[in-house]
């Protein structure tokens, strides 16, 4: 099976933003929190900060607009010129979704505004839904949000889970074109792996915090990760050695080192950011591209594969070039 076909519509990448809240919890602080240390996290995870929400200004709607408006100021356009806003989201303000609030707040009056579940892998599913609707000419202009505050569903007294999240919003604008710069995808889920990570319903309005088996979690990534962007660069027609870049969702630098080392590509391709940021979730790949993309690393036309993995289980990758 490929994933592009010449005589459809193309899907072009044409903006990013992102946004985090101001609040920085750094290891040392989470140290005074619960039996931790820095030494412990750092060297297990990488991370040693995380931005964390602080109050409504820092709500899922707000920091995915905020990146939202971003992007779509990079892009060139104006709010009133997406056709459709997909809010990759696990920890929606709102049950019954936080896409329309998001709409709201840019002024998007024209489009048709929806949440999308899939934890980790939200940035990576989202992206091959928004590509569906451009690939089939229905949508020209689509703004799709990875957005998690996942701050709220942490118990913050248990050190195996609070130590990794952080919370932010990452987003892009990709634009019908009669070239295809999105070349392979590969989505996958196995739910015999959902009891490994949860939020879970506990009745009566509320819910328990997550929950994670990290070893069971750990030895997932690194096996089916590595697999699933093999099958997008087939899809593509392409080798892991033509990629200019890696970016892998930002759980755990040894999983992405581990990655790299099963791959033998240059490590200096594998997007790293997670040391500021933490676990972001949905957000985590569109903050990292975000930011490669303003420091002038991403150039245009750059080849790049994006992988993420988590709740559901889920996993999917990407390769796109951009710009
Ligand atoms: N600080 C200090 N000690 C800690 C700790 C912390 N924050 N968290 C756990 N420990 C302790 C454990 O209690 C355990 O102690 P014990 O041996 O006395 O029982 C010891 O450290 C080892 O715990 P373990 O859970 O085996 O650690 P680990 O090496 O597997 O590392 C993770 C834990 C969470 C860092 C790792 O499993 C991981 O990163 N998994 C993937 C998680 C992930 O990415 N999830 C999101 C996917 S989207």
């Amino acid at each position: 099976m490929t994933n592009t076909e010449s005589s459809l519509p193309g899907v072009r990448f044409i903006g990013s933003g992102s946004a985090v809240p101001d609040r920085v919890l750094t290891n040392q602080d989470l140290a005074q929190m619960v039996d931790t240390n820095d030494e412990w996290i750092s060297s297990r995870t990488g991370i040693r900060e995380r931005h964390i929400a602080d109050g409504e200004n820092d709500s899922v709607a707000n920091l995915a607009a905020k990146a939202a408006q971003q992007a779509i100021t990079a892009a060139g356009l104006q709010p009133e010129n997406i056709d459709l806003i997909i809010l990759s989201t696990s920890t929606s303000d709102d049950l019954f979704g936080t896409a329309g609030r998001v709409q709201k707040i840019l002024g998007a009056e024209r489009a048709v505004a929806f949440d999308l579940v899939a934890a980790c892998s939200g940035f990576v599913f989202g992206l091959v839904t928004a590509s569906q609707y451009i690939r089939t000419g229905v949508y020209k202009n689509v703004l799709l949000i990875g957005a998690d505050v996942l701050s709220r569903w942490v118990d913050w007294q248990d050190r195996r889970t609070c130590i990794l999240f952080g919370d932010g919003a990452g987003a892009v604008v990709l634009q019908s074109s009669s070239q295809n710069s999105l070349l392979g995808f590969e989505m996958r889920s196995d739910g015999k792996g959902n009891d490994l990570l949860n939020i879970n319903y506990l009745g009566r309005s509320t819910f328990h915090p997550i929950t994670m088996n990290g070893q069971e979690v750990y030895r997932f990534a690194v096996r089916r990760v590595p697999e699933v962007i093999e099958k997008s660069l087939h899809h593509a027609g392409l080798e892991v050695n033509d990629l200019d870049w890696l970016i892998m969702h930002q759980a755990n630098q040894r999983i992405i080192d581990a990655v790299v080392n099963r791959f033998g590509i240059d490590p200096a391709k594998a997007v790293s950011n997670m040391g500021k940021y933490g676990n972001t979730s949905a957000a985590s790949i569109p903050i990292a591209l975000n930011e490669w993309v303003k420091a002038d690393k991403i150039q245009k036309d750059n080849l790049i594969a994006i992988a993420g993995f988590g709740a559901g289980l889920s996993w999917g990758s990407a390769v796109f070039r951009w710009g």
